[in-house]
């Protein structure tokens, strides 16, 4: 994978909360890409988490879905790292809505496991500056907001 010319990206994944059961065939998939799982952790995120995590949302009809959705039971973060991670993963995922996946994708994970736009399997950052964000909040490197830093949790 360190050929000249590649690029070794880290990204973020969040598989959500409908398809915890399916947490082994989603591995199966990373690893048959080349992807490996760098950090992983699996916790339940707050409404104001979650509203914090999909802050580009909030003006959008679905926006109390989404948090809804995403706060009904414990997800599972990853890390996955490898050549070309975000993209990748993006392109394992397939579009947003999983009946267009269904259609466009039929290999990927939302056309085999999502059931509509808001229960979609799992997040992934739509570009490496939205991963670095992501990660921080799942994962920060110092004292933090997120899910990740338990000590200042707001609603636990
Ligand atoms: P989007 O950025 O379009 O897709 P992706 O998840 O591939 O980045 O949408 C972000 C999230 O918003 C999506 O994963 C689930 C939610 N969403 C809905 O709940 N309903 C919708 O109609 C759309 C388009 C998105």
């Amino acid at each position: 994978a360190n050929k000249l010319g590649s690029k070794i990206e880290k990204t973020f994944a969040l598989v959500k909360p409908d398809v915890l059961n399916k947490i082994g065939d989603i591995f199966e998939l990373i690893y048959s890409a080349k992807l490996i799982v760098t950090k992983a952790k699996m916790t339940t995120v707050t409404w104001s988490q979650a509203a914090d995590f999909y802050v580009e949302h909030q003006s959008k009809p679905f926006f109390n879905n989404l948090i809804q959705f995403i706060t009904s039971g414990p997800v599972v973060a990853m890390e996955l790292t490898g050549d070309e991670a975000m993209s990748i993963w993006r392109t394992l995922l397939g579009p947003a809505d999983s009946a267009a996946a269904r259609q466009e994708a039929p290999q990927s994970l939302r056309a085999k496991f999502g059931t509509d736009a808001i229960r979609n399997v799992c997040h992934g950052s739509e570009s490496l500056a939205a991963a670095a964000r992501e990660l921080e909040f799942f994962f920060p490197s110092t004292v933090g907001h997120g899910p990740g830093n338990t000590a200042v949790c707001e609603d636990s």
